[in-house]
């Protein structure tokens, strides 16, 4: 029997939760570490299946690694093989990240294609020609990717669409790389210049991440640093949609809003108070410092974004587009808050094919959703109604929790193994903001 967690919904959600590591900014810093014999440390790792999934790759490649103070020490002094077997990379898509910086340190590499996956084809085709741009001989064998390069060579590379796991990987290799690599059209997602700013820590030399141009300089070498991965915009982003469809006054500490001005305009529209925290900044000290109102004044003290939502949200469409659009990863969860809300709205997917798996289960809880292509038409209903619900991957199962935690009565979420790739306790984070919840 899978893991379930249990919801009874229909409160608001009061409190403080703090949101950790981000996933996708910690998966490449990992595979970064195989780019240099010395050690790297990681601060911020958070504690989910995938890092776990991420942690054996390194190791059944060589790589040591110690975790002490909640910090990750990993250590690829030496590489005892430069395969990542298909065992562990069907687990994990993001496993294609060993190709780039083993192919720039060893001069080759063997990691098993990953496949289709249940949002879509998701190809690999962008890296691989990358990686041919820069010199690489790489043949498709026996369901594997195998590279190989003397040493790759700096190349103009213009990626026929941004994508995030592409623009990492050519941007380790090129690290290491003989000559200037030119990325054009890269994608500009935080946690690519999250990663940037760890290479150039270990010797890199990257301007331009977080534009749609990245420099790399070459070098002949990459050396020990230490990094602490930024928060996860899209955890933050998932508690930000439930409270936007429960209602309710939340604090996430360390979440930065600055990584989600498309959501937060969204969450405006809809009737929500969104405010950026931060020591330096004014936008959330204003108006708690010393108005006597006791409203949070500690917390606001602390980093991190907060939410105040007293009515039932309003309908808000959404199109998914490349960072700084809105995120592909937030879709399922806005999705869940326009079930509950007045009104009628379109959700358009554009970054994946097939990415409504959680329209069927949501109808499952009463919602009203007609799916049209890539659009899904969602008439909000008054109330949601607990039901027994199945996830299908990270993002959708976490549209079913929000949906459950609006919901009146329970509801059972199924096979949360994917909902826990991607968040770290989230029973215990819930049950932090006054939620009814528990895993079974
Ligand atoms: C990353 C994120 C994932 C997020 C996605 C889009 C990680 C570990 N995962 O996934 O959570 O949903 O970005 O924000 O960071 N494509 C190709 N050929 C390629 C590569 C991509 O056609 O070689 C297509 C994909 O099918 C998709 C689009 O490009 O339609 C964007 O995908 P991409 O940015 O590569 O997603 P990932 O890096 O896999």
């Amino acid at each position: 029997m899978t893991a379930k967690l249990k919801i009874t919904g229909g409160n608001p959600l009061c409190g403080s939760v703090a949101i950790s590591g981000a996933k996708n900014a910690a998966l490449p810093a990992l595979f970064a570490c195989l780019l240099t014999e010395e050690p790297c440390e990681l601060g911020n790792l958070p504690q989910l299946r995938d890092i776990k999934s991420a942690l054996a790759v390194l190791s059944a490649m060589g790589a040591e690694h110690s975790d002490a103070n909640g910090k990750t020490v990993v250590n690829a002094a030496r590489l005892r093989t430069t395969v990542a077997p298909y065992q562990l990379v069907k687990t994990m898509r993001a496993s294609v990240l060993a190709l780039g910086p083993l192919l720039a340190r060893a001069g080759e590499a063997t990691v098993s294609l990953p496949g289709g996956c249940v949002i879509g084809a998701r190809p690999v085709d962008m890296h691989i020609a990358g990686f041919e741009k820069m010199g690489a001989e790489i043949q498709i064998q026996n369901g594997n990717i195998v590279a190989r390069a003397k040493r790759l060579r700096g190349a103009n590379i213009k990626l026929p669409q941004p994508t995030v796991t592409g623009s990492e990987n050519l941007m380790m290799a090129a690290a290491l790389a003989e000559g200037i690599t030119v990325l054009e059209n890269a994608a500009r997602e935080p946690e690519i210049t999250d990663l940037a700013v760890f290479l150039n820590a270990m010797g890199a030399d990257i301007s331009g991440a977080g534009e749609s141009t990245i420099t790399i300089r070459g070098v002949d070498r990459l050396h020990s640093a230490k990094h602490f991965v930024m928060p996860d915009r899209i955890e933050a982003g998932t508690y930000l949609c439930a409270a936007a469809a429960c209602g309710g006054d939340v604090f996430l500490e360390n979440a930065d809003l600055s990584h989600l001005s498309a959501l937060a305009e969204k969450l405006r529209e809809c009737g929500a108070e969104v405010l950026n925290c931060n020591d330096s900044g004014d936008d959330g000290d204003d108006g708690d410092d010393g108005d006597g109102d006791g409203d949070g004044n500690s917390e606001n003290k602390k980093r991190g974004a907060r939410i105040t939502m007293h009515n039932r949200p309003r309908a808000v469409d959404a199109v998914t587009a490349p960072y700084p659009g809105y995120p592909t990863d937030l879709q399922a969860q806005w999705m869940a808050v326009n079930c509950v809300a007045e009104g009628c709205a379109t959700i358009t997917e554009t970054v994946f094919e097939n990415r409504f798996m959680h329209a069927p289960e949501l109808a499952r809880m009463g919602a009203d959703i007609e799916l049209r292509g890539n659009a899904a038409r969602v008439r909000g209903v008054a109330s949601l109604s607990g039901a027994p619900v199945m996830a299908t991957d990270i993002r959708a199962s976490a549209a079913l929790v929000v949906a459950a935690l609006a919901a009146r009565g329970t509801s059972e979420i199924d096979r949360i193994y994917h909902l826990e790739r991607g968040y770290a306790t989230m029973e215990k984070k819930l049950r932090a903001l006054g939620a009814n919840a528990e895993r079974k």
